[in-house]
């Protein structure tokens, strides 16, 4: 771990440097095959799929721009620093350097006016990254980025290009060997349709650096659930599929606080309900039970424990994103360290 950690580190230093020297993957030869070799985590999706959101969870803060229509504009190169305990948080953009940032909102300020500066207030693209660091003790050291989404036709103020534009762009991040994929896919969207997965599959034909990610399980209808798609009986990937709850729109507009809102899922009266049991296998006798209503946990407990040798992990939603984590960091270790969960949600109501 300390040394993965280490080494990420360098890179996230290197990949500074390179962005110092104005190259972001299209320029120098040298810097470029430097560049592609750099270990990251991209995500992938539709529009308004959750991308931005579930990269904020990963980080734990609100800061990134979200919201219905194509708000992420230009790739976000996003390095997480590891600092030591006690230190305070802050961040710092690529282009103001020695600038400061502690307090979060301004940074999704600055992101905001720096794409605003590249594409004008419009609803055009551009492929120039902005490049952010965030130093914290509670982050670990990765790079992620986040992306605009992949859409099918374009909107007034668009050209008509921009549809095969943001895919082209997508796959020059996604197709470097050393690219993990979240594949993002909303839950109340027939997987069939998932442009993530069909962009992910042109990359990453074996699927042994994708992740499936499931966003909006709130949002499934009654009576649906998405057990066939988190064990991979729809679409096998080597790599778990995880479920995500993010916040809602109604959410992000009251200002609900990312970690408050959590708290409060969890002591919600009837908050000891599962959303999910992860493991290797499931059981015969879980396996029958209707997903799509809540279980508690005493009842899965008991169920589970006629099961012989069987193990259940619960796993609230804030566990969704620490797999991820996890997944990424083990991919980047090596497969022999990975171990592959298939992840089961209870649908909330
Ligand atoms: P992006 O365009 O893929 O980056 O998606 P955003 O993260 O900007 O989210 C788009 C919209 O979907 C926002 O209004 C979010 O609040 C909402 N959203 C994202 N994930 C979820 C989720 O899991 N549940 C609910 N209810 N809303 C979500
Ligand atoms: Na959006
Ligand atoms: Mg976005």
């Amino acid at each position: 771990m300390a040394t993965m950690e280490s080494l990420i580190g360098l890179v996230n230093r290197i990949q500074r440097a390179c962005t110092a020297l104005g190259d972001y993957g299209g320029g120098d030869q040298a810097f470029s095959s430097l560049w592609d070799a750099l270990p990251s985590v991209a995500v992938v999706g539709g529009q308004s799929s959750g991308k931005s959101s579930v990269l904020e969870s990963i980080v734990g803060r609100d800061f990134l721009p979200r919201g219905s229509g194509i708000v992420t504009r230009r790739p976000l190169v996003l390095q997480l620093q590891k600092t030591e305990d006690g230190q305070q948080e802050y961040a710092e953009f690529g282009h103001l350097p020695r600038r400061r940032f502690s307090d979060f909102s301004s940074v999704r300020k600055e992101i905001q006016d720096e794409t605003d500066r590249v594409t004008g207030k419009t609803k055009q693209i551009s492929p120039v990254p902005i490049h952010l660091s965030i130093y914290s003790p509670n982050v670990v050291n990765l790079t992620l980025i986040d992306l605009p989404g992949l859409t099918k036709v374009a909107v007034e103020g668009q050209p008509e290009s921009i549809v095969e534009d943001i895919e082209n762009m997508v796959r020059s991040y996604v197709e470097k060997p050393n690219c993990i994929i979240l594949a993002i896919t909303p839950a109340n969207q027939d997987i069939a349709t998932s442009d993530a997965i069909k962009l992910a599959r042109e990359v990453d034909p074996s699927g042994e650096r994708t992740f499936g990610v499931l966003t909006k399980l709130d949002l499934m209808d009654k009576g649906t659930n998405a057990l066939e798609v988190l064990e991979g009986r729809s679409y096998r990937l080597q790599q778990p599929w995880v479920g995500i709850v993010n916040r809602s729109q109604a959410d992000i507009n009251k200002n609900v606080d990312m970690i408050a809102a959590r708290r409060k899922e969890r002591d919600r009266p009837g908050g000891d309900r599962i959303y999910g049991v992860f493991d290797n296998q499931l059981p015969a006798a879980l396996r029958k039970l209707p997903f799509d209503r809540h279980l508690s946990v005493q009842n899965v407990r008991k169920i589970v424990s006629e099961a012989d040798g069987y193990q259940p992990h619960l796993i609230a939603p804030e566990q969704g994103y620490r797999r991820l984590i996890e997944g990424s960091l083990n991919y980047f270790r090596g497969p022999s360290e990975a171990s592959v969960d298939a992840v089961h949600f209870v649908l909330k109501e």
